[in-house]
């Protein structure tokens, strides 16, 4: 689906499908040169970061593997509640192996300085960040997220990947959700 198809669910369209597609490519060519010859594993968070994972990792042209792990943070609606807990956990062994976790959005970077403590104790051989959206207040968090796609406003947004109540994950376009739709 694309916003034409919910034009009264969004208030304003941020990135377009042809702007998100631009820049994956021009991510991809960056991890293309920062790990040459170095088969990265690239770790989704699900359910947000598969849209990102496949366009990313087909945008590669370097070789790269692909594992998935599912986390809850006991919020729903549009507030993190930053406590973590797995649900899925990956398949791979992370020893020696150049991992990046891919994520959809980096909002207060809870979720995630939870996931990366814990990525980082299987001892990889590096451990980096790429997310295609990042918030004001994830600047302010102690993470450090090596590639990102776009910055946001501090807003509730939907769409690639990013969804609200379970919806609008599978619209092309990025855009801010109406507040009739969650009032
Ligand atoms: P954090 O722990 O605050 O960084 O939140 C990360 C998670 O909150 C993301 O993986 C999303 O599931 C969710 N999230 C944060 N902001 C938004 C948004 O604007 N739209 C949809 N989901 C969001």
């Amino acid at each position: 689906m694309d916003s034409t198809d919910i034009s009264s669910d969004l208030t304003e369209i941020l990135y377009t499908k042809d702007q998100i597609d631009a820049r994956v490519r021009e991510v991809a060519a960056q991890i293309d040169a920062d790990y040459e010859g170095k088969n990265p594993l690239l770790v989704g968070v699900l359910n947000g970061a598969v849209m990102v994972v496949a366009d990313l990792s087909r945008a590669l042209k370097i070789h790269c593997e692909m594992d998935w792990m599912a986390v809850s943070s006991y919020g729903s609606g549009t507030q993190t509640s930053g406590v973590v807990r797995i649900l899925k956990d990956l398949n791979t062994n992370l020893e020696g192996r150049h991992v990046i976790v891919v994520e959809d959005i980096i909002d207060t970077g809870l979720t995630l300085t939870y996931l990366m403590q814990n990525l980082a104790s299987r001892d990889p051989a590096s451990l980096k960040i790429m997310t295609m959206f990042r918030k004001p207040e994830a600047i302010q968090s102690p993470l450090e997220i090596a590639y990102v796609g776009y910055d946001l406003p501090n807003r509730f947004v939907v769409g690639y990947g990013l969804d609200y109540a379970g919806r609008y994950r599978n619209l092309t376009d990025v855009g801010i959700l109406s507040p009739h739709i969650y009032a």
